[in-house]
């Protein structure tokens, strides 16, 4: 069983300057909520309360303005600062405490995900007892991504950001791990861009074959929110959702209320919150 996962929200988001200049990038607005609730949202239905979010040295304050400790969503957030990006599974070294003895999983904090059945996903995700388990989505640009090449259920291969390939399969931001990657983790070396890479990690899985992959589909829509232009289709994405549907992404409140982690004090708690908005006025249509 999966009950903790970490949100990597650290780095510079020089791609998105000036917008970065003053804010980290996961609080900048997707549409009508800041980003960082979606990767939050994706944890939540997976079921995971404990959450360790890694920051921007200095910036924990900014973050805690926004989403406290968690208590009006129901889970535990606490907050740890990174000095300076070192890569994904640097996570890991982070978060060792964190962890302790139990699984883990990690999300891209500029990572958005949606689709039918996701939520089903998730949860199954979460059951994992060993091994890793991550998820394959189809691109245009795999060249940008970690790729991952499959012949029927089984991986073939897995590469990061390759400059030919034949699978269009990206590994997206979202990781299930078992308590062994923070091991794993310590026998990394720096790659050529001098970081630590989650490929690494998921060679090691995969040579033990204990790594699985979960195909999201055509149906389904995940976006990296790495650049301005990737931000901006995200924001429309969201946009054209709620307002055809009348039903929002990633509000928080909603998914703890529907899994009963939080009651109708709580909602009219978080109202008083966030104060007359458009994102109140939802939150009241909910009871
Ligand atoms: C990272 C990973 C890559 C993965 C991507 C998903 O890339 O290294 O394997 O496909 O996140 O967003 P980076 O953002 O470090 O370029």
């Amino acid at each position: 069983m999966i009950k903790k996962g970490i949100i990597l929200a650290g780095g510079l988001g020089t791609r998105m300057s000036p917008l970065t200049k003053t804010t980290n990038k996961q609080l900048l607005p997707v549409y009508d909520k800041p980003l960082i609730y979606y990767p939050l949202s994706i944890l939540m239905l997976a079921g995971i309360k404990e959450i360790l979010i890694i920051v921007n040295k200095g910036t924990t304050n900014q973050f805690k303005k926004i989403l406290l400790n968690g208590q009006n969503f129901g889970v535990k957030i606490t907050y740890a600062e990174q000095d300076k990006p070192r890569g994904l599974p640097d996570a890991f070294k982070i978060g060792k405490k964190f962890i302790g003895k139990d699984n883990i999983s990690l999300i891209l904090g500029d990572n958005f995900f949606y689709g039918q059945s996701l939520s089903e996903k998730l949860k199954r995700a979460s059951k994992l007892k060993k091994g890793a388990i991550i998820f394959s989505y189809p691109v245009k640009n795999p060249s940008r991504f970690g790729v991952v090449t499959l012949k029927g259920k089984k991986i073939v291969s897995l590469i990061e950001k390759p400059t030919n390939t034949n699978s269009n399969l990206a590994i997206t931001g979202l990781y299930f791990f078992d308590n062994s990657v923070v091991k794993k983790t310590l026998s990394l070396k720096n790659s050529k861009r001098n970081e630590l890479e989650i490929i690494d990690l998921l060679k090691m899985y995969k040579k033990n074959n204990l790594l699985k992959t979960e195909a999201l589909g055509r149906g389904a829509a995940w976006l990296d929110a790495g650049t301005i232009e990737d931000f901006n289709q995200t924001s429309l994405f969201v946009s054209a959702i709620e307002k055809r549907q009348g039903l929002k992404i990633a509000c928080l409140e909603e998914i703890a209320f529907l899994n009963k982690w939080i009651n109708k004090n709580n909602l009219r708690e978080a109202i008083s919150f966030y104060g007359n908005c458009d994102y109140s006025k939802y939150l009241r249509g909910l009871f």
